[in-house]
């Protein structure tokens, strides 16, 4: 039993000093360039879905229609562009640099697999430790709910919402001033 004891103890020491020294001698993965921690993204999409599982609302409370979708460019484009970028348009810089990679949302699929409600409770709550921000206090509740319609309707969306998230035309270069 003794020994047993003192196994336990040592095994336990074993592992938080093991612990201690992978954080404290810079062996973590902290650099966006560096490869996963040991079952990094496996347990952070487990616990993430857990949590949405619990707490994402079932139903809209306004209807997923043109409308709203157009409602929805300025909002995506002021707040979620320069990460998630648009439609046709090359991904930027601070795209690009960043890990976890941002999806970029009207490329291939994007979220149009999932439900609203669970695009509305990552706008809300964002993302801890990925860069999604949360914007629950800082868009309305109707804002939040119009992007997440656009983003889950991003296959289904009319000519007047696709025309709206083309980037603003890049002014003509003035003519060069007359010789006098
Ligand atoms: C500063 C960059 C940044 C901004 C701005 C940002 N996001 Fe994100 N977002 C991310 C990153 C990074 C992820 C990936 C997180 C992960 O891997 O779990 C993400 C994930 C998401 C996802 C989940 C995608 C999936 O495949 O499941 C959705 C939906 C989303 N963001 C919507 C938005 C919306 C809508 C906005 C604007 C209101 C926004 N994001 C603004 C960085 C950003």
């Amino acid at each position: 039993m003794k020994t047993f004891i003192l196994g336990l103890i040592f095994g336990v020491l074993a592992v938080v000093v093991g612990g201690y020294l992978y954080f404290s001698t810079g062996m973590v993965p902290v650099a966006v360039t560096d490869p996963d921690m040991p079952f990094e993204k496996m347990l952070a999409h487990k616990a993430l879905s857990a949590r949405i599982d619990k707490e994402m609302p079932k139903t809209a409370p306004i209807a997923a229609d043109e409308a709203s979708y157009t409602a929805a460019v300025t909002v995506y484009k002021d707040n979620c562009a320069v990460c998630h970028g648009l439609p046709n348009v090359e991904e930027t810089k601070i795209a690009k640099g960043m890990y976890p990679h941002p999806p970029q949302l009207f490329k291939g699929k994007g979220v149009t697999d999932d439900e609203a409600g669970e695009t509305y409770w990552k706008v809300a709550n964002g993302i801890r430790l990925t860069g999604m921000p949360g914007f629950k206090t800082r868009l309305s509740e109707t804002e939040m709910w119009q992007v997440s319609l656009l983003l889950a309707n991003a296959d289904k969306i009319g000519a007047a919402t696709k025309q709206a998230l083309q980037p603003p035309a890049l002014p003509v270069a003035a003519p060069p001033p007359a010789k006098k």
